[in-house]
């Protein structure tokens, strides 16, 4: 590793969890010895938090690796476990979801109605024959149905397929057309920036080049015109007519719960396939471990959508498996006004939030002036997930949200992994800014170097998993020779996840993005992700990304894109002192081999709509390269003002 790396890890801030949280938590310091005397008794125990209709025979079968079994023999419904058993010990009158539509309606839905509205789906899923082990398609805005719908397969041993609701008609189709969609359950529209976007007439598209769709069911959500056919059904003709009787039968703990496809930086989206008891235990222990999760009491609220596997293991599953009472919010943060979060935060006592870097730097881009507006104080813990956080956002998020004192659990996981893999334990650990911290009881993630050879504190590599986990991914759908190429042929025995990181000198956990963000330049390993934390703790940038570009001297060079805070002057000559100033800070915070090459003042960056960076298409403009696809962009206008800003010069 770098020397330029080991100065990122100059942050020596951490922070103990407050006395009061940590004498109460779920989970406290025994559980990692716990779980290192035996690791699959500990799975058993977590297993039994859940109600199975059969035991398991055996908790792991590892006989043909990499394709493992978990709870083998063991049956269970998930909806079962998520609804009706909280309804049967007297919780139908909990709150599951306080639900806020973007436009300011609101629904309140109790476990009681949440399990009524799942069985009339289930009901109306079986009339237009739908049978255990059929694919159905789910394609919502973020309404109480996109869960129901979810619950409701889940029910009927249907296996669901969540496209995100802001993709293409290319991608749904695609994704129809790889699983065999027999169903597609679609809404004529949700609400976004303040109007209706409709999904509907995306469907319709993409239903009619796949031959497998035999109906669609459709829920009126904006109550804007559509387009009809026969094999279209309203939602609210269909599922709310029919029987809310319905006995959720047990299905085997590997029968499919769900295909999710990960998003677009390869050419063909890989299917990721979850079953029913591994998949539930670990999604279930983590909410309650990691977030401290008391349902009596919390209001939980994940900011993730639902087309994302976080809104999967932590809006649905997760939380409705503990009973949990949580928030769902249906829109854009910045609709109508920039505090709309907060808003939300303080209008339904939410005590835990959990949200992404990439929300936490925009709301530091807009100022701290508008958390301070709300009344933050319910909140008692805050989560992050999905990308690095550097720890100047994780500084800010503790000190502005947190009121400089809730633990922070930033949470390391994939799609592929199903549920939290490496992260504090809020009651126990001592956080430091910027880093996950430790593999969770049960787990054993590492740090490994090329060899494969276990890197010593202090040392760089790539990160692995050693061990089968509850709610690892099976295969990838239709795919087996894909999973073992894609995960499991770089290191022998173990799962290579795509990310770079470095054990501390305390063996702690540091992501340093994926494998293809380390830039190699002079031979020094960069991460993307460390510069671009050396950025945003100038005072003048708000948001950075940056790439490596082919470079004929260095081999890769090092070119970074900046949003400038809203206050700094960046006109001329002003723009062109910025960025000389912007270049030593980052060679004076990592050592002058990471001083980029060229930085580019920029107004916005260009995202995916699940918030991450898509550097691939900064690097063909780092490149001067045509533009490589753009359809998983949120808004593709934004490479256009890039790219021709760029011509214009540095
Ligand atoms: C990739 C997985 C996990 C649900 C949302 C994303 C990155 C995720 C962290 C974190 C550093 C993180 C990794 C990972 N990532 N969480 N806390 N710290 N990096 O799911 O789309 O499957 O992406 O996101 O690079 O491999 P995904």
């Amino acid at each position: 590793m770098s020397e330029t790396l080991e100065n990122l890890l100059k942050e020596t801030r951490q922070f103990p969890p407050p006395a009061a949280l940590a004498a109460e938590a779920n989970v406290k310091a025994d559980a990692y010895a716990e779980a290192d005397a035996d690791r699959l008794a500990f799975w058993e125990r977590q297993a039994r938090r859940l109600a199975w209709a059969q035991d398991w025979e055996q908790v792991l079968d590892w006989s043909n690796p990499p394709f493992a079994k978990w709870f083998v023999g063991g049956r269970l419904n998930v909806a079962y476990n998520c609804l009706d058993r909280h309804v049967e010990a007297g919780l139908g009158d909990r709150v599951a979801i306080h639900w806020e539509g973007e436009p300011g309606d609101t629904r309140t839905i109790t476990y009681a109605d949440l399990h009524r509205m799942t069985c009339q789906a289930a009901n109306a899923l079986t009339g237009l024959g739908v049978t255990a082990g059929d694919r159905v398609a789910i394609y919502l805005p973020m309404i109480p149905e996109a869960a129901v719908a979810m619950l409701a397969c889940a029910r009927i041993g249907a296996t669901h397929s969540v496209v995100f609701g802001g993709f293409s008609a290319d991608a749904l189709s695609s994704r129809i057309a790889d699983a065999s969609a027999k169903v597609v359950i679609t809404a004529d529209g949700g609400f976004r920036r303040g109007k209706p976007s409709a999904l509907k007439p995306t469907v319709d598209e993409a239903v009619s080049r796949s031959g497998s769709v035999e109906h669609v069911l459709v829920v009126r959500r904006t109550g804007e015109e559509v387009a009809w056919s026969d094999r279209d059904h309203w939602w609210h003709e269909t599922v709310e007519q029919a029987s809310p009787e319905h006995t959720a039968e047990p299905f085997d703990a590997e029968h499919p719960l769900f295909i999710l496809y990960t998003s677009g930086t390869t050419a063909k989206p890989k299917g990721i396939l979850h079953t029913t008891g591994g998949y539930l235990t670990q999604t279930a222990y983590t909410a309650h471990a990691v977030f401290d999760l008391k349902p009596e009491t919390d209001v939980y609220w994940c900011t993730a959508d639902i087309g994302w596997v976080t809104g999967h293991s932590y809006i649905v599953y997760g939380p409705l498996a503990n009973g949990a009472t949580q928030v769902m919010y249906e829109g854009t943060p910045d609709t109508p006004h920039k505090g709309r979060v907060w808003e939300i935060v303080d209008r339904y006592g939410v005590t835990i939030l959990y949200t992404a870097p990439t929300l936490i730097r925009t709301m530091m881009k807009w100022g701290e002036d508008i958390p301070a507006g709300f009344d933050l104080s319910s909140l008692r813990l805050l989560g992050s997930v999905g990308e690095p956080i550097n720890p100047e956002a994780w500084m800010w998020y503790r000190q502005h949200v947190g009121r400089g004192e809730l633990p922070i659990v930033d949470t390391w996981w994939q799609t592929e992994t199903g549920a939290i893999m490496i992260s504090p334990l809020p009651g126990v650990t001592a956080t430091k800014p910027g880093s996950a911290m430790t593999p969770l009881p049960g787990i054993s993630a590492d740090v490994v170097d090329d060899q494969g050879q276990s890197v010593p504190n202090g040392g760089g590599g790539y990160l692995v998993l050693r061990e089968p986990w509850p709610s690892m991914l099976r295969t990838i759908w239709g795919d087996d020779n894909r999973f073992v190429e894609t995960y499991w042929s770089r290191f022998d025995g173990m799962y290579f996840a795509g990310d770079g990181a470095k054990k501390d000198a305390d063996g702690h956990v540091w992501l340093l993005g994926r494998v293809d963000d380390v830039m190699l330049v002079s031979g020094h390993n960069i991460s993307t992700t460390e510069v671009e934390s050396a950025l945003v703790s100038h005072p003048s940038v708000a948001e950075a990304a940056v790439v490596g570009a082919t470079d004929p001297t260095t081999g890769q060079a090092i070119v970074a894109f900046a949003i400038p805070r809203g206050t700094a002057d960046v006109s001329g000559d002003a723009g062109e002192a910025l960025i000389a100033d912007l270049r030593n800070h980052v060679a004076k915070t990592l050592g002058p081999i990471a001083k980029p090459r060229q930085i580019m003042l920029v107004a916005e960056l260009p995202k995916t709509r699940s918030g991450k960076i898509m550097r691939r298409l900064l690097r063909d403009v780092a490149e001067n390269r045509s533009l490589g696809d753009v359809t998983t962009l949120q808004d593709s206008s934004v490479m256009e003002l890039i790219s021709s800003g760029m011509k214009g010069g540095k």
